[in-house]
């Protein structure tokens, strides 16, 4: 998979050296680059922004700008022209929030193009412009409901979440099953506290079925904590169950 990041802040996307993501890159399974947008000025003063239209506080960051970065990182010798083959995803707070099935159905694709916006925003135009390429997708999306200071933060957070499910870059591939948010049969659900070593620690002891070897009671008592924890803290994805995916068991703890 090809990620191109375009910021004015290329420095901020640093961390995707380190760790898994960085490992992924050293291995080629994911051809990540970073720009920096003034790389497409022209003036001297390398100006990316200006005053909105219609007044207000704060800067828009030119469409002119971005549309010269966008079309270069979308020439035909760095990317597919097959419909669709290239999504472009803006950040922004007043997009559509950011799914574990987002990360899935991202990780599928050829080629994504993350567009960190700063000040007030991104011109709307360059978000209506790409949507009309046939070969690209636009995705405006949100982390969730509070402002950053800019997109590079949200660049950070999809390029983990999307890397993370590439076949190869999480050691035991059984993990991305179980965890918060899996879209797994029987998921859905936060996932269940877990416990290590020692058995007891400052007087708290780790749950006794959790040491009984009992396989079956194991898979039960982490299905009701998985339960109980999102009928506490998070209502909103209990009602959004499948219906059909609970059984009797299930039923007695909601
Ligand atoms: N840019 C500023 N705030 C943001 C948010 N909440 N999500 C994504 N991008 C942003």
């Amino acid at each position: 998979m090809r990620i191109d990041v375009v910021s004015i802040f290329p420095d901020y996307l640093a961390p995707l050296e380190l760790s898994l993501v960085g490992k992924a890159r050293r291995e080629g399974i994911l051809d990540l680059q970073v720009h920096d947008l003034r790389a497409w000025t022209t003036d001297r003063h390398r100006t990316v922004d200006d005053t909105p239209f219609g007044g207000g506080a704060g800067m828009v960051m030119r469409p002119d700008v971005w549309g010269t970065a966008l079309d270069h990182l979308l020439e035909p010798s760095t990317s597919s022209a097959a419909p669709g083959a290239t999504t472009l995803l803006i950040p922004t707070p007043s997009g559509a929030p950011l799914t574990q099935q987002d990360a899935e159905e991202l990780a599928g694709r050829e080629r994504l193009i993350i567009a960190c916006g700063r000040y007030e925003g991104i011109d709307a135009r360059v978000a209506e412009h790409y949507a009309q390429r046939p070969e690209v997708t636009v995705r405006e999306f949100s982390l969730g409901d509070y402002v950053l200071n800019g997109g590079e933060v949200a660049a950070l957070v999809l390029v983990e979440a999307v890397a993370r499910l590439l076949p190869g870059v999480v050691g035991n591939p059984a993990s991305l099953v179980e965890e918060s948010h899996s879209t797994a049969p029987g998921g859905g659900l936060l996932e269940y506290p877990v416990y290590t070593k020692p058995a007891t620690w400052r007087g708290l002891a780790a749950p006794d079925v959790l040491l009984s070897g009992h396989h079956g009671k194991v898979a039960r008592w982490r299905r009701d904590q998985a339960l109980r924890r999102t009928a506490q803290r998070r209502p909103d994805l209990i009602a959004g169950l499948d219906q059909a995916t609970l059984d009797e068991a299930d039923r007695a703890v909601l």
